[in-house]
């Protein structure tokens, strides 16, 4: 057992925890100028994958917390010429407070969080995407209220982003209407530990079943990076297009969201993504306050005056 708190899935974080992480960021996101409680602290980010929004934010987040950011792009460190992650875990733990990383596989995500001394915290795996949601569901409640017994959908692929919804259902105790099709659907232990931990999820192939009354409208790309199959999904997932006929099946006051970056005209039509129910634009900028409570609580400067 170890007692570093680490931020690798929404899951294995109890729920008071993570509706702490996310009061504190919207306390933050109020508060100006951001209180410089990380002075000195050096954030190490690794990414193995492309990035824009999860790189600035993070890096924006650590300055306004009053310490600074090192970016590692795999290909140039020892990593790209096969120096193991549990070294460079090793390593930057006697340089660095923190370490994110984004990954293809979840295993290199624990390998680092086993062999580091200091918090490591998940940017995106092939798994899922918990930074992300810990915004999204922030989104909602700063948009909406709480989201505590309301309605989301998901339409699209069952990839990372989707995990993520699934542990945040449970955690905040929302009802989830997954529509993907049969060949991607989310993994079958997702949907098990969710009803295992008494989560509303529930998982079909209808999209306008999914939609129908619901408080909130998500989707993602239908291509994540790494994807190689992209014509056969693309073709596949055509019937889960949001469009505004779709849209429409939602509360009149639904909200659509997108982690981004977006495809219009493949997961989600123009009119809906630039239209007045989406608020892709606040999701996105959510990510910061997102991020600075995710490293306060990592770093132990979580406390109720944060
Ligand atoms: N949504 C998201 O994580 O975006 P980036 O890939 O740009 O970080
Ligand atoms: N599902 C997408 C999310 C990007 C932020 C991917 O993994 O590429």
């Amino acid at each position: 057992m170890t007692d570093i708190r680490h931020f690798l899935d929404l899951d294995v974080l109890d729920a008071a925890t993570l509706r702490r992480i996310l009061d504190t960021a919207l306390a933050l996101k109020s508060a100006a100028p951001t209180p410089a409680r990380l002075p000195g602290c050096t954030l190490a980010m690794v990414f193995e994958k492309p990035s824009t929004r999860t790189r600035v934010s993070f890096e924006v987040a650590i300055q306004q917390l009053g310490g600074s950011a090192i970016v590692l792009d795999q290909g140039g460190t020892q990593l790209g010429r096969g120096e193991t992650v549990a070294d460079t875990a090793r390593v930057l733990s006697q340089y660095v407070d923190a370490i994110m990383l984004r990954t293809s596989a979840p295993e290199n995500l624990h390998e680092m969080a086993a062999a580091a001394s200091v918090p490591v915290i998940n940017g995106l795996t092939n798994d899922s995407h918990p930074c992300q949601i810990m915004a999204d569901v922030m989104t909602f409640e700063e948009v909406k209220g709480p989201i505590a017994g309301k309605v989301v959908a998901w339409s699209g692929d069952g990839n990372n982003v989707a995990a993520s919804w699934i542990h945040a259902a449970v955690k905040f105790q929302f009802e989830l209407r997954l529509a993907t099709p049969s060949s991607l659907q989310p993994a079958a232990g997702l949907l098990e530990w969710a009803s295992a931990n008494g989560g509303q999820v529930s998982l079909s192939d209808d999209p306008q079943a999914a939609v129908d009354g619901a408080d909130c409208v998500v989707t993602d790309t239908w291509v994540s990076m790494g994807d190689k199959d992209a014509e056969a999904r693309c073709a596949t997932l055509v019937p889960y297009r949001i469009d505004t006929a779709l849209m429409a099946r939602a509360k009149d006051d639904a909200i659509f969201m997108h982690c981004l970056p977006a495809h219009r005209g493949d997961e989600v039509d123009a009119a809906v993504i630039d239209g007045p129910q989406s608020v892709v634009w606040v999701e996105a900028g959510n990510r910061l306050p997102a991020q600075k409570s995710i490293l306060l609580w990592c770093l132990g400067q979580d406390g109720d005056d944060a």
